[in-house]
């Protein structure tokens, strides 16, 4: 690992909390010119109303009172695809999983919207990837400040070691805490992550993680961009983002549309 690189990105007690616990805060992951041009684009290709990003559902409905969410938006807006596919936040992924290079699984804009919103429950991102192995992750930059008003994150540290979990209906949701009966890992132990806007956490797939319903009259927005290991391979389980591509069972997600954004050296 290059000690320059490292130095110039994350401390090496970020990364080793990362690895013990399986998430990690990163203050001012963008400068405040940066955010005010990402706040302008992410406002952009939300008021879109097409494009090849993939919409979750209307307003109105009750994935909507969880999260605004909007899929792959670096597809349809080259100032979206600058941040999404920037190698500084590939490049402290691959700092935090120590992979050889680090893969794009996808983008999305996720907006808690004001006026009976509901918070998104504890849930492990990696249930619903289509993904053999562990390891991928998620940054997720915060483009408002965040608090538990509005809808700042939780996580249960090291909670990725009790494995693969039912996945959880975001809308409708289940007891994680059921199902992770037995493991050691309770919501007491939960953590939470008031931040800035510009500042970021990143987290495991396995890791168990919450965010509070927005009570304030404002949208709370947040960039999320979901990284892999180079050579994870397709599960073939279904998922909006790799059902209908060129994909092989078993086989390394790869290509254009999962492009390679950071290597060692
Ligand atoms: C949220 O933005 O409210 C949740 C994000 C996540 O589940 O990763
Ligand atoms: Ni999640």
């Amino acid at each position: 690992m290059s000690q320059m690189v490292t130095q110039g990105l994350l401390k090496q007690e970020q990364i080793d909390f990362y690895r013990q616990n399986g998430f990690v805060q990163v203050n001012d992951v963008l400068t405040s010119e940066e955010l005010a041009e990402l706040r302008e684009y992410m406002d952009e290709v939300m008021g879109a109303d097409q494009g090849m990003s993939l919409q979750t559902d209307q307003h109105g409905g009750a994935y909507y009172r969880v999260l605004n969410q909007r899929v792959n938006t670096w597809r349809d807006h080259a100032g979206m695809a600058r941040y999404t596919t920037h190698s500084r936040f590939a490049e402290m992924a691959r700092l935090l999983t120590g992979a050889s290079g680090i893969r794009l699984f996808h983008d999305h804009a996720l907006l808690k919207m004001p006026g009976d919103s509901k918070p998104t429950p504890w849930h492990q991102d990696s249930t619903y990837w289509p993904m053999n192995e562990d390891g991928a992750l998620s940054i997720w930059i915060a483009l408002d400040d965040v608090d538990e008003n509005n809808g700042c994150m939780m996580f249960v540290p090291e909670s990725r070691r009790a494995g693969k979990l039912n996945p959880i209906s975001l809308s409708d949701p289940q007891d994680l805490f059921q199902y992770a009966e037995g493991t050691g890992h309770d919501q007491s132990q939960s953590v939470i992550c008031r931040m800035k806007a510009g500042s970021a956490t990143f987290h495991d797939g396995l890791t168990f993680h919450f965010a509070h319903a927005n009570v304030t009259d404002k949208p709370r927005r947040a960039l999320a961009i979901i990284f892999m290991p180079d050579g994870t391979t397709y599960s073939g389980k279904s998922h909006a983002v790799t059902n209908g591509q060129p994909l092989e069972k078993d086989q390394p997600i790869r290509g254009g549309l999962f492009p390679l954004l950071a290597r060692g050296v």
